[in-house]
């Protein structure tokens, strides 16, 4: 039997120097929505995370810290995987950069790219930015320092190997050129090929001035650059080198999920690098923006650095990843405040979506002795209106995902529970129940409103999974959402009448803000 290709997204690997924050938190929360909302429609997933070890910038945080940077590295992996626990990321795999399977892979592709002739051994000279771990050349520099971090750069002069990495600008181009949507946003997209047709140097690939990294084969004053490492790990976690067919299953990679920071080196290198190996290209990078906190760049000078943990502490979970999607636009910048924060979770959270739950269950104990009605489908035309906009979001969902536009389809299912809430205002149940003939219509009612909570929570899963078990728990829906597809949200009349709800405390309990006097 053929195997089916299965949907591969990946995050970057982060660098072990120093504990998460937003910004890492972010790309993985959209990774896991993503994940989520493929699994929905249907895709097999493969969803691979994991930490970049090795390079200058660990050695060095490790040598200050008193410890080898595998006793770093082993500590801070700790902290990551423990983070994407509390974040409810529903990574497959975590890939290390130490990791035997890692290692041998990055040997073997590089002696693979050496006996076809685009490495070779040369002697680099120029400028080196660790805590990015890039390579600039003078003309680069803005006023002596790194173009991209503003940091001070280091001269170096070493012998190093080269990647022939200017022979691969036109077959890149030519890639960017039939495939559209490989690199999104467009404008990320304009930038590389801006770039590319400015011509391609080729790369150093290797340094001899510390240890800390994989030797090139074959000679032991060589470790292989970082970057050159790192971004094989997306072939080794998927079995390039030892499991043929699950790498036939899982590549190419459908999407990397990036900064766009290091668009660069998954938009330009990577793809120069698989040409050589004679390996197809990925489909898609797409590169988020980045986060400031109240205006400010976030940094540990500062004292500003935002701590998933901490925002997990005080808000919970699925509001810290309801914030980070719904602020921004997914590719633009964006700007993290507390105020924000609590701004959304009291109306978008507490008072729109909470409210709409509690207020239907309350009416359902009250109307229904808490048992789903029987659909008399006495259907006016507002019933119709919200029938319609509850069921027709399910035919642009493909698109919405396949673009990673998850705040634009967050403001459609905001739109669902605006109408629900609205719907009630108008339908006014509270009256109707006081007028015995008015039974089947207000039975209808609760049906249409407990059949739109249902949904709710399909829609929502992949952006707040707890929240969207807790909402079918209350609705007395035993099916979670292993089973769920596409297909439920589309469909009306899935509540199955005569079953119990389950009415438990608010979703989402306000939170008073502290007046200041
Ligand atoms: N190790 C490399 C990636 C190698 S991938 C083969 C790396 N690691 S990192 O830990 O420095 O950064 C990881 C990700 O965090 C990047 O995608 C970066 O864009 C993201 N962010 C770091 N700071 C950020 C913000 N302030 N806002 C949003 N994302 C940010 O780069």
């Amino acid at each position: 039997m053929e195997n089916k290709k299965k949907f591969y997204l990946t995050t970057p690997l982060y660098y072990v120097n120093d504990e998460p924050h937003v910004g890492h938190a972010y790309t993985n929360i959209a990774s896991d929505t993503l994940a989520r909302y493929r699994h929905l429609l249907g895709d097999d997933v493969f969803f691979l995370t994991g930490t970049d070890e090795h390079g200058q910038k660990i050695e060095r945080v490790a040598q200050k810290n008193n410890e080898t940077p595998q006793e770093l590295a082993d500590r801070l992996v700790k902290v990551f995987k423990n983070l994407w626990q509390e974040l409810n990321i529903s990574n497959d795999d975590f890939i290390r950069t130490t990791e035997t399977r890692h290692t041998k892979t990055v040997k073997a592709i590089f002696e693979k790219i050496f006996a076809k002739g685009d490495i070779y051994k040369g002697f680099y000279e120029g400028w080196y930015c660790t805590p990015c771990e890039t390579f600039w050349t003078e003309t680069q520099l803005i006023n002596n320092r790194c173009p991209d971090c503003n940091r001070d750069v280091e001269r170096l002069q070493e012998q190093s190997y080269f990647f022939k990495m200017s022979k691969y600008a036109e077959p890149l181009l030519k890639y960017i050129d039939e495939n559209p949507y490989f690199i999104e946003p467009v404008s990320r997209r304009t930038e590389v090929i801006n770039f590319v047709q400015g011509g391609l140097k080729d790369l150093s690939i290797s340094r001899t001035s510390f240890k800390w990294g994989i030797q090139v084969p074959n000679d032991s004053e060589h470790v292989i650059y970082v970057w050159f490492d790192a971004l094989l790990n997306y072939i080794s976690a998927s079995g390039y080198l030892e499991d043929p067919e699950k790498f036939a299953s899982t590549w190419p990679c459908d999407v990397h999920i990036i900064g766009k920071d290091i668009l660069k080196f998954h938009a330009v290198i990577w793809p120069c690098i698989l040409l050589a190996a004679d390996i197809p290209l990925p489909k898609k990078v797409f590169a988020h923006g980045w986060w400031t906190v109240e205006g400010k760049k976030m940094s540990k000078s500062i004292g500003n650095v935002v701590k998933p943990f901490e925002m997990v502490k005080k808000y919970g979970t699925d509001a810290f990843r309801y914030f980070l999607l719904r602020e921004v636009t997914f590719g633009l910048d964006g700007d993290f405040s507390e105020t924000a924060l609590i701004q959304r979770f009291n109306s978008d959270l507490a008072n729109d979506l909470g409210n709409l739950l509690h207020r239907t269950l309350n009416m359902v104990e009250k109307y229904c002795e808490g048992i789903v009605p029987i659909n008399y489908a006495i259907n006016e035309n507002i019933d119709k209106e919200l029938i319609e906009k509850a069921t027709s979001l399910a035919a642009n969902i493909p698109e919405y995902i396949a673009h990673l536009s998850f705040s634009e389809l967050l403001v459609k299912i905001w739109e669902i529970i605006n109408k629900a809430n609205k719907y009630i205002e108008m339908t006014a149940p509270y009256s109707l129940a006081k007028k015995p003939e008015c039974r089947e219509r207000l039975f209808t009612i609760m049906y249409n409103l407990l059949e739109t909570l249902r949904i709710l929570s399909v829609l929502i899963y992949p952006f707040m999974p707890d929240t969207a078990m807790k909402m079918r728990q209350q609705l007395g829906i035993d099916k979670m959402f292993s089973e769920a597809n596409i297909k439920e949200i589309s469909t009306w009349g899935l509540m199955s009448s005569g079953s119990r709800i389950n009415k438990l405390g608010p979703l989402f309990p306000r939170i008073e803000i502290e007046k200041k006097v």
